[in-house]
């Protein structure tokens, strides 16, 4: 069995209702803009539900199609903030109508400029923390995001499978080398519990266990 072949069934199985989220996945379709798409959306919501999180900072939000799965499982653990942060303002501005739309704006903080520059600066700590940001940011972003996320909180990292560059030892493009580093940053630190769910682009995720 091709591992194409298992995201494509997983995201058959995804299969939610919702016609935001469908209505944001055409147009990142049309628009060839990355989304985690429905499988890692899905995940993302799982994950959220099960540490009960009220508050989950995205570095990377985009036009805002990961922030409402977080926002959903947000709301559907009784309510808290999800802190959108993205550099580019009409990207911000277009995340900002859809969840107007959604009547989910009270869920959101919308932050335009730098994702680690303004994680930084947050108070803290956060229950879930998403990477989405530029693949050779994410080394630098790790100690920020570590002081950031509460002892039993959960780091979720996108793309770390990169297409299965990571696993072709001819690859040393500075994005496939940051990823990988990222990788052994997480994978070694004694603090995290981590696995990789090859989900779509591979997500990592890791479970805070100490400071
Ligand atoms: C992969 S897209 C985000 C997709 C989004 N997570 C989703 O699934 O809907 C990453 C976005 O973050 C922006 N970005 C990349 N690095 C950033 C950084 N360091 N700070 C703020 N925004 C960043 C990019 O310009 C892009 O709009």
């Amino acid at each position: 069995m091709d591992f194409a072949q298992i995201n494509q069934y997983l995201t058959e199985l995804t299969n939610h209702p919702d016609p935001l989220l469908r209505r944001l996945e055409e147009e990142a379709r049309q628009t060839r803009f990355p989304i985690i798409g429905a499988a890692a959306g899905r995940f993302c919501y799982l994950i959220t539900r099960l540490v009960k999180a009220r508050t989950v900072f995205e570095l990377g939000s985009g036009f805002g199609y990961s922030t409402l799965w977080f926002a959903k499982a947000v709301r559907d653990n009784g309510g808290g903030k999800v802190y959108h942060n993205v550099w580019d303002e009409g990207l911000s501005r277009r995340a900002r109508q859809y969840f107007a739309e959604a009547g989910l704006s009270d869920l959101v903080e919308f932050h335009v400029g730098e994702a680690v520059a303004a994680l930084r600066r947050a108070e803290g700590p956060f229950d879930v923390i998403f990477n989405d940001i530029d693949k050779q940011g994410y080394p630098a972003s790790l100690p920020v995001i570590k002081e950031k996320l509460k002892v039993g909180g959960v780091l979720i990292v996108d793309n770390m499978l990169w297409q299965g560059r990571v696993l072709d030892p001819n690859d040393q493009e500075p994005t496939t080398q940051a990823i990988r580093l990222t990788t052994q940053q997480i994978f070694n630190d004694p603090d995290f519990v981590p696995t990789l769910v090859p989900i779509r682009d591979g997500l990592v995720v890791a479970m805070k266990i100490d400071e």
